[in-house]
């Protein structure tokens, strides 16, 4: 009996897989024995495997809709949250394999959105809180603030950058020296690591940039820096933190004046730390802390002691899932 590949010659062979949500190819390959491990390797449900002479039957004869060929158009858009869960089995399988990543492959592990504000959708814990990411829009005008309060290329920190969007502005004009980054969220590590691959980023609380390594169980030995980081201090701390009271498993290393009730306060306070006489802070944050007033007075003190209050800007909503007000601050190191 003739097999079924003798039927295609190699070319006709070729199969395209769709990403559902976006109706983009994924993934593409040639032949019949590729093919099998590749579906194994996109074992997700619904993306769509047509061959490309599939693809062109349906297109000269467009009611053709069976087998390997569903109309996508029929299909149930993926919520983000089963999205951000594909890109995370995505990742696994291809790690696993030490498969490269290709262009296309970026692009779509880039999609990756946080479960920031998805309870309804399944996301669950701290996440649902932290996962907020800043859109493209923002990323840019932050960039031009850094810029327009004295930025030049130089060393910057990203103390929580999930999959890189406040970075990509300054990377795609190759505007720094370098890059040192925090995140605790494995995939969004990945995906900025694999995105943006002259990052050094750190699985890791951005608070144990200020503990003893390699266990981070006590605060920094040596005072006369407050950071073992390489290229501390730096020009420029941008970012947006995680907000809220936050406790984690090296907060009862900071204490008394080290100890803050907001995250926010704390990620800003000790990015201050970090900086160069003249190095700027930008973040994205809460409007909490402009709206405290003086409540949170004693950490504001300690904040003027070290920078100065350069400019705020109080912004209308930003994230799709999220009702928090958010203001950019900016502060310069004295
Ligand atoms: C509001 S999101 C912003 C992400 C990214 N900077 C952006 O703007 O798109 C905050 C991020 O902080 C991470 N995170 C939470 N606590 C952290 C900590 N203590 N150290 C480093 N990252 C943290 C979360 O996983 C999340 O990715």
């Amino acid at each position: 009996m003739k097999s079924r590949a003798k039927k295609y010659d190699k070319k006709a062979y070729k199969f395209y897989v769709f990403n559902p949500s976006t109706n983009k190819i994924i993934s593409a390959w040639e032949y019949k024995e590729d093919a099998k491990e590749h579906l194994q390797e996109l074992s997700f449900t619904d993306l769509k495997v047509y061959t490309r002479t599939y693809l062109l039957r349906k297109k000269l004869n467009p009611e053709l809709n069976k087998n390997w060929g569903t109309d996508l158009s029929g299909i149930k858009k993926k919520s983000k949250h089963e999205q951000n869960k594909d890109i995370e089995k995505f990742i696994d399988y291809k790690d696993f394999k030490g498969s490269s990543y290709s262009k296309s492959d970026i692009e779509y592990i880039q999609q990756y959105e946080g479960a920031g504000g998805k309870a309804s959708q399944g996301a669950k814990g701290r996440a649902l809180l932290d996962e907020f990411y800043t859109p493209d829009y923002i990323a840019e005008y932050m960039y031009k603030l850094a810029v327009k309060y004295g930025y030049k290329k130089g060393h910057i920190l990203e103390p929580s950058i999930a999959t890189g969007n406040i970075i990509k502005p300054f990377y795609k004009k190759k505007d720094f020296k370098s890059i040192t980054a925090f995140e605790i969220n494995p995939y969004t590590k990945r995906i900025a690591e694999l995105t943006y691959p002259k990052i050094e980023i750190y699985l890791e609380y951005f608070e144990t940039a200020f503990l003893d390594k390699p266990r981070f169980v006590s605060a920094i030995k040596n005072k006369k820096e407050p950071t073992w980081l390489q290229n501390y201090p730096f020009d420029l701390v941008i970012g947006n933190p995680p907000y809220g009271i936050h406790k984690n498993k090296y907060s009862p290393y900071f204490k008394g004046k080290d100890r803050f009730k907001q995250v926010e306060t704390f990620f800003i306070y000790k990015g201050l730390q970090l900086l160069k006489k003249g190095g700027l802070l930008v973040y994205i944050t809460s409007s909490n802390f402009m709206r405290t007033g003086t409540s949170n007075w004693a950490e504001k003190e300690r904040m003027g002691q070290i920078a100065e209050f350069v400019d705020a800007y109080r912004l209308p909503k930003v994230f799709a899932s999220s009702e928090v007000p958010t203001d950019i601050l900016i502060f310069r190191r004295k």
